[in-house]
């Protein structure tokens, strides 16, 4: 095909794929050319701004390292993380709700005796968690894998800290009534990094980087679907403006404040500190499909 212009160019791609074997991978690429294009034409994209872009996503890929992932934020800042949570996990409403993963679980976290104290030496007032973990008819779901990970009172995971000690994160298994409980840090709200190309897209766009205070949840048991979410803080200021979108009602958790005194784990505390109590309820695996969430 020759002489190609701005209107028979896609077409011209698309049949270029016409011979791909694989009709799922030529699905999603069809439409992605398709949906690129239209973009082109509808904005009337100049020469300079794809360079731009290019440029944009170079720095993008270059910030990328072992520890700092900028597509994921890229993706969660422009709600394509949610969008896509959203889309396969329309579950039955008792279940608890997915939100994002984000970018600072670390797989491999130390495995810790139900009680343990996950700080590890992290800045924050003591926060004690309850929680259970069940299954939609209330079944107590015993041996579950929770992977616990949270940012301290500078609102900083220890992955963004120099050193390799792990803090504010823990695997844990759930006893045989499906509960478990640790100490942590109260979490704050905190901005996502943006000394990034993806800080400069949200200076550009006149938009905010704070997520609101959370702990984050990977709730994995055989027979059920894994569950990664989050509980937010009730009060927060950033619940109705989290920057990756990710908040929904039904994850909003009392984290109670206390005056010194004792804690639930019977420890004397001489300072503030916080209970949360909350509930995880897992959808059933349906047969056939055992794909963890991703994104
Ligand atoms: C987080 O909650 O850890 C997070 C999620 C998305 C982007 C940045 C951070
Ligand atoms: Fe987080």
């Amino acid at each position: 095909m020759r002489n190609i212009d701005e209107h028979t160019i896609t077409a011209a791609v698309l049949d270029r794929m016409s011979g791909c074997e694989d009709a799922r991978l030529k699905e999603v690429m069809s439409a992605l050319v398709r949906h690129l294009h239209d973009f082109a034409r509808e904005v009337k994209l100049t020469e300079a701004e794809w360079a731009a872009g290019i440029d944009f996503l170079t720095a993008t890929g270059q910030k990328c390292d072992a520890q700092r992932q900028e597509f994921i934020l890229l993706s969660d800042t422009l709600g394509l993380s949610m969008l896509t949570v959203a889309m396969n996990h329309a579950k039955s409403p008792q279940a608890t709700e997915a939100t994002v993963f984000g970018p600072f679980h670390v797989a491999g976290a130390p495995q810790l005796p139900l009680g343990s104290d996950i700080a590890g030496g992290a800045v924050g007032e003591p926060l004690f968690v309850e929680a259970s973990v069940r299954g939609r008819d209330g079944e107590p779901i015993a041996d579950a894998v929770v992977d616990v990970w949270e940012a301290d009172a500078e609102g900083f995971y220890d992955v963004q800290r120099p050193g390799d000690h792990p803090q504010g994160r823990a695997v844990f298994r759930t006893n045989a009534e499906g509960r478990l409980w640790f100490r942590g840090v109260a979490p704050v709200a905190y901005p996502i990094p943006t000394d990034g190309p993806v800080g400069a897209m949200l200076r550009a766009t006149r938009r905010h980087p704070w997520r609101p205070a959370h702990v984050h949840f990977m709730i994995q048991a055989p027979g059920y679907e894994t569950l990664i979410t989050h509980v937010f803080r009730e009060g927060d200021p950033y619940l109705d403006s989290d920057a990756v979108f990710g908040v929904r009602s039904s994850l909003i958790g009392n984290f109670a404040a206390h005056a010194p005194g004792r804690a639930p784990d019977g420890s004397l505390q001489d300072g503030p500190f916080h209970t949360l109590d909350f509930a995880f309820v897992l959808e059933r695996q349906a047969p056939g499909n055992c794909a963890a969430q991703s994104g």
